[in-house]
């Protein structure tokens, strides 16, 4: 009886672990067939810029002069190569093989191909970077919604910051208002759903799945303090700016958005506000 549950524990982890693997492979994919035209798409919506501005804000006034930084899920490496034009040397790393190539050809033309090394390589993987500590490591739009274990991500994470150093995290949170509002009035509660499972669940992307964990910031920093990670800053993105995939919406009405925006750079850091948004935006630091 003690061997056939052995027996059957083992075969419960061999599932567990061919799912994730599975599920791994699915985002990948799913992200090498939209790298070619990522960064034009991306650079053309400006909601998705204003928020891009507002994260490389905080990862600059975070990182010192020169310092060390590493880009978890860099995809084409738009912020990598931001930091590495004000002198930084960076690190970027991304599961998606395509998208690496991405980087390293932008890198290349910039010439920064000295000061920035690029590797393709999941964040789950970050042991196998070689080794090297960093004053700032963050990730922009997500990527860590994407770690089968966030867990298991943030204690390699804390493992390569010097005492002091940052961790900038921007990523996907669990109650998006614009978003509920949306999906509620054309009754898909289904979709308004779908930021509340507790697990991994699938989000297509270009007819294919990304595997994708949502977090609310409480949840998330409770991760991160377990491996020493204490919170410096929090705020919402996208709270009352409507998220980025509503850029049609929003290009209709500048005026407001442009409003709104202003609202949101006021308020977003407020208790409540900072809770809710398409994203959340926290500055840990490792005490
Ligand atoms: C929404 S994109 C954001 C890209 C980039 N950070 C930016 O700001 O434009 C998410 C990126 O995370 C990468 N990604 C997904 N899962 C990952 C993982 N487990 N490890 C590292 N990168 C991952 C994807 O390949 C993709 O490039």
């Amino acid at each position: 009886m003690h061997a056939l549950c052995l027996f059957d524990e083992n075969e419960l982890e061999k599932g567990a672990v061919a799912l994730i693997e599975s599920a791994l492979a699915d985002t990948q994919q799913a992200f090498d067939s939209v790298a070619a035209g990522y960064d034009r798409s991306n650079a053309a919506n400006p909601l998705l810029s204003a928020m891009r501005e507002r994260v490389l804000d905080a990862i600059i006034a975070h990182t010192p002069p020169a310092g060390r930084v590493l880009d978890l899920g860099c995809g084409p490496g738009a912020d990598v190569a931001t930091l590495a034009e004000r002198g930084h040397r960076g690190t970027a790393i991304d599961w998606s093989a395509a998208m690496v190539e991405e980087t390293r050809t932008r890198i290349a033309r910039a010439g920064f191909a000295d000061s920035v090394d690029v590797h393709h390589l999941g964040i789950q993987e970050l042991d196998r970077l070689p080794p090297g500590r960093f004053e700032s490591i963050y990730s922009n739009f997500g990527a860590l919604n994407c770690v089968p274990h966030l867990s298991d991500a943030i204690g390699l994470v804390a493992d390569r910051l010097v005492p002091n150093g940052v961790f900038v995290a921007s990523v996907i949170g669990r109650v998006c208002p614009w978003e509920i509002a949306l999906f509620a009035s054309r009754a898909d509660f289904a979709r308004v759903a779908v930021r509340f499972a507790r697990d991994l669940t699938p989000v297509p992307l270009n007819g294919r799945t990304v595997w994708t964990r949502y977090y609310t910031p409480v949840e998330f920093e409770r991760v991160c303090a377990r491996f020493g990670l204490r919170r410096v800053s929090l705020r919402a993105l996208g709270v009352f700016v409507p998220p980025p995939y509503m850029e049609a919406f929003a290009a209709r009405r500048p005026a407001w958005i442009a409003r709104l925006q202003r609202l949101e750079d006021r308020t977003a850091s407020w208790p409540i506000v900072r809770s809710l948004g398409d994203h959340f935006l926290m500055v840990l630091t490792r005490s």
